[in-house]
């Protein structure tokens, strides 16, 4: 790029869940654009979408695509980027990708700027984007990390359905109408109802009876603290909820970490609020968390069975933070500290 700091910028998966989101935060955020295409698959060819006051149309996403493309924000899911990434990257552009097809390769930096902003300038044309669990835990144990490291994380997660995509918010819609009228609900973005229900999370187990999502918490944390020997054991499950992800979080340390510490450095970290009334019993919510950027945490506290452990509970917008805003945030480091070159050698993805 660039060479001036207007980017041109395609959005890979520009009419689902994430890339709706992308687009709408390019625009409220300013992000300094030159042009930009939205690129999708044959459904939604043609589909005209408004940017700035501006229509156009949905393109089929195709070799030719990235030619002039600065910033390409990949939210198409991991079999796509796979194909598309690295070809992006050979046109010169540099790929925010929000799937998890590159987060665990050691040439792409995983990346959350409120946590490891100069991992971004490492990067070799591609930059992941975490999973939404990962990032909303992220940013409340980063912070306690840095007063005293963390030794072990125990979580639990309670996730909504936009994790899935845009169908599989209108499946869980369709499914409350269906069995509110004493119907059959449909099932084809989950394997069960999850209108009044909830199952764990239905990626596929190892061996050791982890899910993917719960190893992606376990491995992308490490990652992203650089501290390979991180303790994390997490449970995610699946809740009726539409957009935002909760999570119960159980934290050991070498030593206590007093409760009023824990909460000033949380009340300091931009990006978290803390949500807490104790007399009226009010915390996070995904309710109160949805279309906000930040993360709620509450219930600090201290762990009765633990003398050197904190609970706390948070909600946060799993499409925002937890995917298409943390994408923008790495494209503004990107911009604001000029490190949206291409890559300077040819690597293979
Ligand atoms: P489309 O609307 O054309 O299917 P979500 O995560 O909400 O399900 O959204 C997935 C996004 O990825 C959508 O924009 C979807 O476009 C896009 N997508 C899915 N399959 C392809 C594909 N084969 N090529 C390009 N984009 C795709």
């Amino acid at each position: 790029m660039p060479l001036s700091s207007q980017v041109s910028v395609a959005i890979l998966g520009a009419t689902g869940a994430v890339g709706t989101e992308l687009l709408e935060l390019l625009q409220t955020r300013n992000f300094p654009i030159a042009d930009i295409k939205f690129l999708a698959s044959s459904r939604s060819a043609g589909r005209i979408v408004s940017f700035r006051g501006e229509k156009k149309p949905v393109e089929v996403v195709g070799e030719n695509s990235f030619d002039g493309v600065d910033l390409v924000l990949a939210s198409a899911g991991g079999t796509i980027s796979k194909e598309w990434a690295a070809k992006a990257v050979a046109k010169g552009a540099v790929v925010i990708d929000n799937s998890s097809a590159f987060r665990l390769n050691p040439q792409v930096p995983l990346v959350i700027p409120e946590v490891n902003p100069g991992a971004a300038a490492t990067h070799q044309g591609i930059i992941a984007n975490p999973n939404c669990t990962t990032i909303l835990m992220a940013m409340a144990v980063w912070p306690l990390h840095q007063l005293q490291p963390v030794q072990r994380i125990v979580v639990a997660t309670y996730q909504s359905a936009s994790g899935a995509g845009m169908r599989a918010m209108e499946e869980v819609k369709a499914q409350a109408r269906a069995i509110l009228q004493g119907e059959e609900p449909p099932t084809e973005s989950f394997p069960y109802p999850l209108a009044f229900n909830l199952f764990p999370h239905n990626s596929p187990l190892n061996d050791q009876g982890y899910c993917e999502e719960e190893m992606k918490m376990v491995n992308e944390t490490r990652k992203i603290f650089n501290t390979p020997q991180l303790r994390v054991s997490a449970t995610c499950v699946r809740v009726p909820v539409l957009r935002a992800h909760s999570e119960a979080i159980n934290l050991e340390f070498a030593k206590p970490m007093p409760v009023q510490q824990a909460k000033e450095a949380l009340a300091n970290t931009p990006g978290v609020r803390i949500v807490e009334d104790w007399k009226a019993n009010y915390f996070p919510m995904p309710i109160d968390a949805s279309g906000s950027d930040e993360v709620l945490v509450g219930r600090i506290r201290q762990d009765l069975s633990h003398p050197c452990g904190l609970e706390l509970w948070l909600s946060g917008d799993q499409i925002r933070k937890g995917a298409a805003l943390n994408a923008v945030q790495i494209a503004e480091l990107l911009v604001a500290k000029n490190w949206l070159q291409p890559a300077k050698a040819m690597v293979s993805y």
